[in-house]
């Protein structure tokens, strides 16, 4: 079964400059927990022990989050601040981490292919931090994708329908739907103009993969932007056997932008918070 995440984090950020100029876009908070935590717990909560992060320069602070810091501890101890770092403490006493680094950006296929040292030849999932998905309704994104891997043993991506007119900002999927809300897919472009997008089902930060993944990104040329794309390398895995695509259950935010990251504020301190602050 599925133990390790991914959590490709070494992008630069752009869209959130300055703000991301000397600190990792994974460590914005929502309210008062950085992007990170949120992805690190949705895996945790499916199941998974072992996360992977894929770094980069300027991202020291991720190592640091996920680490004791013993004058903190220290100083707060037997105050009622404490339980502001009790989630963290747990994840840190109840997962492993493990990180490398990408040294060049040359996108989301290159960073996944960074950390195959850290997978070996096992199926796994990716978790981008900076697509916040919550459902307060049940399963987190990752929870309800490892229960469709343990019936279709095939990697998975999540996906979601956008507006024609922002297919550009995705990878987009065309398939046959093979259950409600199940596709099996049979084209994928990235960043699709809308009139060239095959549907607006765009494909959003989770992804169930199987280790011949790897294979697949190191034979893939740059593509769109000059990066090399996860697409490309899905599409082959989707010729060559099979690729579902799940409209998965819950909301995703995209807070890669302003927009989403407000929206996600303010969302988390309506629903999630109130106990906390
Ligand atoms: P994005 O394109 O959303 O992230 O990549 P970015 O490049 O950091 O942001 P902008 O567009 O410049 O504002 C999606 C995810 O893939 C990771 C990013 O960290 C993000 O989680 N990524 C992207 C890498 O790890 N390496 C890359 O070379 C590119």
């Amino acid at each position: 079964m599925i133990r390790k995440c991914l959590f490709p984090a070494a992008g630069y950020g752009t869209r959130f400059l300055p703000a991301t100029k000397a600190m990792p876009k994974e460590m914005l908070p929502i309210v008062n927990k950085p992007l990170i935590q949120y992805a690190v717990e949705e895996a945790r909560d499916a199941g998974l022990q072992q996360m992977a992060i894929v770094t980069g320069r300027g991202k020291r602070a991720l190592e640091d989050h996920f680490d004791i810091s013993f004058e903190l501890e220290h100083q707060i101890r037997g105050t009622d601040k404490e339980k502001f770092l009790a989630g963290t403490r747990e994840l840190i006493d109840t997962c492993s981490f493990s990180y490398t680094r990408q040294v060049e950006m040359k996108g989301l296929g290159h960073a996944i292919l960074s950390g195959r040292s850290l997978i070996g030849d096992e199926p796994f999932a990716v978790v981008l931090a900076d697509d916040l998905c919550l459902n307060l309704e049940g399963d987190g994104v990752l929870a309800q994708m490892l229960k469709l891997y343990a019936q279709y043993r095939c990697s998975i991506v999540a996906i979601q329908e956008v507006p024609r007119e922002q297919t550009q900002k995705y990878g987009v999927i065309a398939g046959e739907q093979i259950r409600e809300g199940l596709y099996r897919v049979d084209s994928m472009v990235e960043k699709p103009l809308p009139e060239e997008a095959p549907s607006n089902l765009a494909i959003i930060g989770r992804y169930i993969l199987t280790p011949d993944i790897f294979d697949l990104i190191a034979d893939t040329e740059p593509g769109k932007g000059g990066e090399i794309q996860i697409t490309d390398a899905l599409m082959k895995q989707a010729r060559n056997g099979c690729v579902l695509a799940y409209k998965f259950k819950g909301r995703r935010f995209d807070c890669g932008s302003a927009k989403g990251y407000v929206e996600a504020t303010n969302f988390c301190f309506e629903h999630l918070h109130q106990s906390d602050l």
